[in-house]
């Protein structure tokens, strides 16, 4: 069945609030996230004000016509926001690291199939377009392992896992971003590297490695 995939560009992607709140309650709401009515409306109330943000886009996939999937982005403001679960991607990152890989990179906010139209490759499909509509400073997400899926399903789709594995949050790069792209390391990586030089000339005033900290949280 043919798949369309329009785009909607700032507040013009107010005209489909509707459509996509019966999404993200279809998506959202069911096992595993099992997230409520009060959520969907937080969703809406932070839709209203993110069409603002530069570079928001929404794409809406559509089946015979039908809603079925949708994702929305938007390019990462300077200073990297604390709150949401912005605060947790910083201490598993380290601000040094969300400096060079976030700020500035198109974000993906949110990415939802209604049940009915999941395992079709729309999900894939909405992920690629809107990271084609990314700067050449790439594309990440967050996500969270409170379902099963999202890990596998970013993986599979070829975006790099830049968090430990074990914790909730869960950061992924897309693979055109700039540290997939020429051969990126893992912030543990870069960090064993740094701690080689600063063997080499302990005098302290090297820069340190990431700050890292574990943090559990939900969705
Ligand atoms: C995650 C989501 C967007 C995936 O969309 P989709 O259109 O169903 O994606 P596809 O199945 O075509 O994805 C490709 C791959 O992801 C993996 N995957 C997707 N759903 C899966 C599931 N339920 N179980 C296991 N693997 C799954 C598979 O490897 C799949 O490839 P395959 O079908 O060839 O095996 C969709 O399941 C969804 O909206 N879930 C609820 C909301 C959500 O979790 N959003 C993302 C987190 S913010």
């Amino acid at each position: 069945m043919p798949i369309e995939i329009s785009l909607r560009h700032g507040p013009s992607a107010l005209r489909a609030a509707g459509a996509l709140a019966d999404l993200y309650r279809a998506a959202f709401c069911g096992p595993p996230w099992n997230e409520d009515e009060s959520r969907v409306a937080r969703f809406v109330s932070r839709l209203e004000g993110d069409v603002d943000r530069p570079g928001f886009v929404a794409a809406v996939a559509r089946m015979d016509g039908r809603p079925v999937g949708f994702g929305t982005a938007w390019r990462t403001p300077a200073p990297f926001p604390q709150d949401r679960r912005y605060g947790d991607v910083t201490a598993q990152l380290g601000g040094e690291w969300v400096s060079e890989w976030l700020v500035g990179a198109q974000e993906i906010d949110e990415l939802a199939v209604s049940p009915a139209a999941q395992r079709r490759g729309i999900g894939p499909r909405i992920l690629e377009i809107l990271t084609g509509l990314g700067t050449p400073a790439g594309t990440w997400l967050l996500t969270s392992t409170k379902s099963p899926v999202t890990v596998p399903f970013y993986r599979k789709c070829g975006w790099r896992q830049v968090t430990e594995d074990g914790t909730e949050i869960v950061v992924f790069l897309s693979p055109q971003h700039p540290y997939c792209f020429a051969g990126g390391r893992w912030p543990g990586q870069r960090r064993s590297e740094k701690e080689e030089i600063s063997d080499v000339a302990p005098t302290g005033d090297h820069t340190q490695g990431p700050d890292r900290g574990g943090v559990q949280a939900s969705r």
